[in-house]
């Protein structure tokens, strides 16, 4: 079970530190209460090194939020593969829908952003989710594997380890308006097939399925209770240590 918090454009220096050695003693608190449990958080890239550096000893892995698709070059303001490698990230978050949203990227982008990722050791946390319109419409499905396919296009994955997919229906984030667990099922089952058409039923059935979408300690329990639902990606409820590892709390009360 993968509890992975994305704190997007907020946090100054001094709180993305404080945050970052709270989530620190809170594990270690816990002891081995949270040993079934991973833990990863995505910063700003500007707290990447210092968030590192204060989850040194923790059980903590660290993520980016975005990646280009070069390795180096003139693109002002973009952030590389190799450097976020060398401050120490595992996992990077593509095709966020506020980068979709917001950026116009496209499935091709975010698969070029994916491909980048795995070229270089990182774990790509590929998002796919549909609008209110689109599942009012019926085509949540049809939308989210449109996604999948897109992103994924040559994406080597050798072992589950590769890859994680979010599903984060967009009308969820921010809102406080989470999936029902049954919305969350439904849409995993999906994905989870159409990871094993195309790596198979082995490595596929490990994939990290995340849930996306005002996932809070009083719901999380319900979600992560699903059978392919393998861990969240926590936006707002990761900007505190208490609600981040409550979270993580029902994890580790639903794997037992
Ligand atoms: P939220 O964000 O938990 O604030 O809804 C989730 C996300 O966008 O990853």
């Amino acid at each position: 079970m993968l509890i992975a918090g994305n704190w997007k454009m907020n946090t100054d220096l001094s709180d993305g530190r404080t945050l970052a050695e709270n989530i620190a003693s809170g594990i270690a608190e816990a002891g081995s209460r949270f040993d079934s449990v991973e833990f990863a958080v995505c910063p700003p890239f500007v707290h990447l090194q210092a968030v590192g550096t204060a989850l040194s000893d923790a059980p903590v892995s660290l993520g980016a939020q975005d990646v280009h698709r070069e390795d180096e070059g003139a693109y002002t303001s973009d952030v590389s593969a190799p450097m976020l490698t060398s401050v120490g990230c595992t996992y990077v978050i593509v095709g966020h829908s506020e980068r979709r949203q917001y950026y116009d990227e496209t499935d091709g982008e975010v698969n070029q952003k994916a491909r980048q990722a795995r070229e270089h050791g990182l774990v790509p946390i590929v998002c796919v989710g549909e609008t209110l319109d689109q599942r009012k419409g019926g085509d949540a499905e049809a939308v989210v594997t449109a996604q999948l396919d897109g992103a994924l296009d040559g994406v080597a994955v050798n072992t589950a380890d590769d890859l994680v997919v979010a599903y984060e229906p967009v009308w969820a984030i921010g809102t406080g308006e989470s999936a029902s667990p049954t919305q969350a099922q439904d849409m995993h089952a999906v994905i989870r097939t159409h990871l094993r058409d195309r790596y198979g039923s082995e490595g596929a059935d490990d994939i990290p399925l995340l849930y996306g979408g005002s996932m809070k300690p009083h719901n999380a329990a319900d979600l992560l209770s699903k059978p392919d639902v393998d861990g969240g990606l926590i936006g707002s409820a990761s900007l505190e240590a208490e609600s981040f590892l409550g979270i993580a709390e029902r994890a580790a009360t639903v794997l037992g």
